[in-house]
């Protein structure tokens, strides 16, 4: 083994949270090695997440809408086939060129990058096992933990990537299922159990709660978008649990009864997809040879300045707290590196946009009604529908609503929650108003350009505080 070099700053992980911190370390001038496993930069959401199933989601997106959504368009089509081999490659060629791209940031930035498995060897030094085979260390004046989460299995079902997939599987099937089942109708389960039935998959989304869109989602909001979902041909079984699976045969068995006891009954499906959740991955790093422990739900345990309780080894990202969303890692990484530069850093976890990219998008920024009745805070509601909005009509793509939640008396935004088109880029104007501690008179008496899908998001604003005018 080589003798172990000295930086200011090792990062073990190259994911959204780990590469960013990386550049920016490099920028603020921090000798900064970034430790990667994959063989590629951008983690989960690069590689296998966020840019690969978004590719999907489009070109899917497009081609159900060719399918079905041309005649009254005055677009009158040909023959239409799905060539699902080079979709994949669109959706290949999107992402080798983004994780590519960061390499470049990284060699721009003067950053180290290391291809190999780190593991803590002791509180300074990272032992690395090289792809090659052979074996470094590099030693640390900080170590940045960023090694993000894995999905979490269901027990009885072996993930095989094919027949029972994880959202991995799913971004990768080399044919179209005929029946595909859906354990978990969170974000994932939605925005793949879309690809797939667009695709012309018969899709049925099993979730053990009484509603979709996994944590967070408003409950008001998540009934219009399954009412879409629905008509585009998704079927979903809401309280509804799975007791047991049967991966044996070729085609998978899944028992399913009532989520409060009652009937049961057994669903049948070529594949299979398990989408319960994601945890923290933080396997095989060694955390034994330092003394640091996670919580029972796998989280590296830190204080608001992001340290463990070795207070130069510090964690962001999935395999710590708060949701696990790239933006919020990448939020963290900036904060993280200005915290061991300058002793400060902020990250607003009260303003972190959710968003679920199926069609019509869902987005949300703040609190739900039911956080809000939770905590006792008295609020008003002001709605629009995009079936009102001049742009959604001329699109003729109108299904779903804008809806404010702001303060009985002070009228400040406290939550904004959108399904309909374009929903995801709308939030980050909700996003802004929140952060800023709008009103929602503020928005309402902002000028928004006509004909837009934003003047919904105006005149939800203005019949919270008043009356919209085209509704
Ligand atoms: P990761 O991206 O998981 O990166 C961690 C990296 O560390 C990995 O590359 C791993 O190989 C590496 N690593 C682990 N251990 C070691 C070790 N010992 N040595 C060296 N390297 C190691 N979020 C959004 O905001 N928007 C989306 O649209 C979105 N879509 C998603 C779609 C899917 C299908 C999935 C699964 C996730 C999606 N997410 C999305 C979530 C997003 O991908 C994660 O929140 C984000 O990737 C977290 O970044 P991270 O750096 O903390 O972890
Ligand atoms: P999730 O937490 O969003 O949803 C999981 C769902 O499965 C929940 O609704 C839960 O009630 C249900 N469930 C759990 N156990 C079940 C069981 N035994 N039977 C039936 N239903 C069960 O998790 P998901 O969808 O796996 O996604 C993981 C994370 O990945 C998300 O929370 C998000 O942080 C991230 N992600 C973000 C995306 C985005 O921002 N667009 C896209 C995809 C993933």
């Amino acid at each position: 083994a080589t003798p172990a070099e000295e930086k200011d700053l090792v990062i073990i992980g190259g994911g959204v949270a780990g590469y960013v911190a990386a550049i920016k370390a490099g920028q603020e001038g921090l000798k900064v090695a970034c430790i990667e496993k994959r063989g590629s930069l951008g983690g989960t959401c690069l590689n296998v997440g966020c840019i690969p199933s978004k590719s999907l989601l489009n070109n899917s997106h497009l081609y159900h809408q060719i399918l079905h959504d041309t005649k009254n368009r005055g677009i009158d089509v040909g023959d239409v086939k799905l060539n699902l081999a080079n979709m994949m490659k669109a959706k290949e060629t999107s992402v080798s060129s983004l994780t590519k791209g960061i390499e470049f940031l990284f060699k721009k930035n003067n950053v180290e990058y290391i291809k190999g498995t780190g593991a803590f060897a002791d509180e300074h030094t990272v032992a690395v096992r090289l792809q090659d085979g052979s074996e470094t260390s590099v030693r640390g004046k900080n170590i940045l933990i960023a090694t993000g989460s894995e999905s979490t299995p269901f027990p009885g079902l072996t993930i095989d990537e094919k027949k029972v997939i994880t959202s991995t599987g799913a971004i990768a099937l080399e044919k179209v299922p005929k029946k595909m089942v859906v354990v978990g109708g969170g974000i994932i389960g939605l925005e793949m159990g879309s690809v797939w039935c667009r695709l012309g998959a018969e899709v049925t989304v099993v979730e053990f709660l009484g509603q979709i869109g996994g944590p967070g989602m408003d409950a008001e909001i998540s009934k219009n978008i399954q009412k879409t979902l629905a008509k585009q041909g998704m079927k979903f079984m809401l309280n509804t649990k799975v007791v047991k699976g049967d991966d044996s045969a070729e085609i998978v068995k899944l028992d399913v009864e009532a989520a409060k006891g009652g009937k049961a009954q057994t669903l049948e499906a070529d594949v299979v997809l398990v989408a319960i959740g994601r945890r923290p991955y933080t396997a095989n790093l060694g955390l034994e040879n330092i003394g640091l422990e996670t919580d029972n739900r796998g989280r590296l345990v830190i204080d608001s300045e992001y340290r463990t309780k070795l207070p130069h080894i510090r964690v962001i990202g999935d395999c710590t707290f708060g949701p696990m969303l790239a933006h919020k890692a990448e939020e963290e990484a900036v904060a993280v590196i200005e915290f061991i530069t300058k002793n400060y850093g902020h990250v607003n976890y009260g303003a972190i946009p959710s968003v679920m990219y199926t069609h019509p998008e869902v987005a949300w920024v703040g609190q739900n009604e039911a956080e809000l009745k939770e905590a006792g805070v008295k609020y008003k509601v002001g709605t629009f529908p995009f079936s009102a909005n001049s742009r959604a009509k001329t699109n003729q793509d109108s299904d779903g609503m804008v809806k404010f939640l702001a303060d009985a008396e002070t009228d400040r935004i406290l939550g904004v929650h959108i399904v309909g088109p374009n929903a995801g880029e709308m939030i980050a104007e909700g996003t802004l108003a929140l952060e800023y501690g709008a009103s929602t008179e503020d928005v309402g008496r902002t000028s928004h350009a006509h004909p837009t899908l934003a003047e919904a998001f105006k005149e939800a604003a203005m019949a919270t505080y008043g009356k919209a005018i085209h509704y």
